[in-house]
């Protein structure tokens, strides 16, 4: 693993119980494995119809409400994160709800621990390849765990999103669209309310093209792009007008 994702693990699982708060208060988690579409946009969740019993693989998997939604509609889901503690806590809910998950501790960018087409759908995004320094071996990882004909579903923040200063009235631009990083920040354990801290992390902006363009390298044909969502509550900028996801579909082709 390189070092900057291991800074990043690291901070990931001395932030995972303040996470886990946060989404407790939000209690949006226990409600996922019955109401999908508070996980899933209708787009990416139209991919997982009559998907019971298909074997689905979840990267940087996070809160896991995109894995609890999944296992609810059936699906045989394995949750991929590189933060032991967010996968101990997904696996304490998963309890708690009655799901059954595959749980595995791994990094985006090294899916060893997988064999080629092991998967009918691989599913990544929701603030992932933000924490990643190599888009295209994230991506080339995924397309080779999943098997021909299978898709790849990609639904990230939206890039517009990274880009500003927090401001109440105006948008004014601190970190260019073309600037990629590596951002690195100092940072505490307190995830929901940032302040400076011991933990080094490392963030990484991709641009619209660099997604696109990573799912194509795979081999993979593009089957949809989307751009949706108006969200901006948790915005520190006035965002109205911009879009909050992408939502990239590639299919595998069929050797
Ligand atoms: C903000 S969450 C995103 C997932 C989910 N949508 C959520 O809101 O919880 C980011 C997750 O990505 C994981 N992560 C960061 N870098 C990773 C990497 N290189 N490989 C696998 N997971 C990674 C973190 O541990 C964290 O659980």
């Amino acid at each position: 693993m390189n070092s900057m994702h291991l800074a990043n693990q690291k901070w990931w699982d001395a932030a995972s119980a303040n996470w886990a708060r946060g989404a407790d208060s939000r209690g949006l988690w226990p409600r996922c494995p019955t109401e999908p579409e508070l996980a899933l946009c209708p787009k990416a969740l139209a991919y997982f119809e009559d998907a019971t019993g298909k074997r689905v693989c979840v990267l940087g998997s996070g809160d896991n409400q995109v894995v609890f939604a999944l296992a609810g509609l059936g699906v045989a889901v394995t949750s991929v994160d590189i933060s032991q503690k967010q996968l101990d806590v997904a696996a304490r809910r998963a309890k708690e709800l009655g799901l059954s998950i595959s749980f595995q501790q791994a990094d985006v960018t090294d899916l060893s621990a997988f064999a080629n087409d092991a998967f009918d759908s691989v599913y990544t995004g929701g603030h992932v390849a933000v924490w990643v320094s190599d888009l295209q071996m994230y991506y080339s990882e995924a397309v080779r765990i999943l098997r021909p004909g299978g898709f790849f579903i990609v639904d990230e923040y939206h890039p517009f999103r990274r880009l500003w200063k927090n401001s109440r009235d105006a948008l004014v631009v601190e970190n260019p669209y073309f600037e990629r990083g590596p951002f690195e920040y100092e940072e505490s354990a307190a995830i929901l309310q940032p302040e400076p801290g011991p933990w080094k992390t490392y963030e990484f902006h991709w641009t619209v093209s660099d997604y696109m363009n990573a799912v194509l390298k795979t081999g993979c044909s593009l089957e949809l792009v989307d751009e949706y969502g108006e969200d901006v509550e948790r915005e520190g900028a006035p965002l109205h007008g911009l879009p909050e996801f992408l939502l990239i579909v590639g299919q595998k082709p069929v050797r």
